[in-house]
């Protein structure tokens, strides 16, 4: 009887795929969020002993809040589907706060080049995740969300002189590459 039966579908194994993919997707963006908020905490404090003038710490507030949104849906995520965070968070939070310290000392428009920078490459990344949930109805609507977000945090760096920063091309390069390095390191462990 069992010698008539049909092989195991090869859904099963492309659903474990699908798990697998899906799983990178979303260590990566847990571990993404984290740092962002790390980043404008970091850059906060920098900017808590100014005297604020040009308004900097409301722009950077309200863009943390939104990143601490985004993360902690990412924390509920993880943990709802059973997967663990990438192993290098522990790397990437120190890294994050000193690219937060080191922007916000170089000055305001360093540190929305540092938000213009970032936000681009996780709005790119995000982007390229939506095209490969397209069937997902729970996950995609979350990532354009958030992707929409990131776009507006962009914007506002971008108009509040980010471009203008001493060095901005050089410094939104490093900034970018160094992203791009942490979300291929945290997509594998
Ligand atoms: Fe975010
Ligand atoms: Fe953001």
């Amino acid at each position: 009887m069992s010698r008539n039966r049909r092989p195991a579908p090869p859904s099963d194994y492309s659903a474990g795929n699908r798990f697998d993919e899906i799983s990178q997707m979303l260590r990566v963006d847990h571990a993404g969020e984290m740092a962002a908020v790390e980043i404008y905490r970091a850059q906060r404090k920098v900017f808590a002993n100014t005297n604020n003038l040009s308004g900097i710490d409301m722009i950077l507030a309200k863009q943390e809040a939104e990143e601490i949104a985004h993360k902690k849906t990412f924390d509920q995520i993880l943990v709802e589907r059973g997967i663990r965070p990438t192993i290098l968070e522990p790397i990437w939070k120190p890294a994050a706060q000193l690219l937060g310290y080191t922007t916000a000392f170089m000055g305001e428009k360093a540190a929305h080049a540092c938000t213009a920078a970032v936000e681009e490459v996780i709005e790119e990344h995000y982007l390229e995740q939506e095209d490969r949930l397209a069937d997902d109805d729970s996950l995609k609507p979350i990532i354009t969300k958030f992707r929409l977000e990131e776009s507006e945090h962009r914007d506002d760096a971008i108009e509040n002189g980010a471009e203008d920063a001493f060095g901005y091309p050089i410094l939104s390069a490093i900034i970018k590459t160094g992203c791009k390095i942490a979300i291929f390191l945290s997509h594998k462990i």
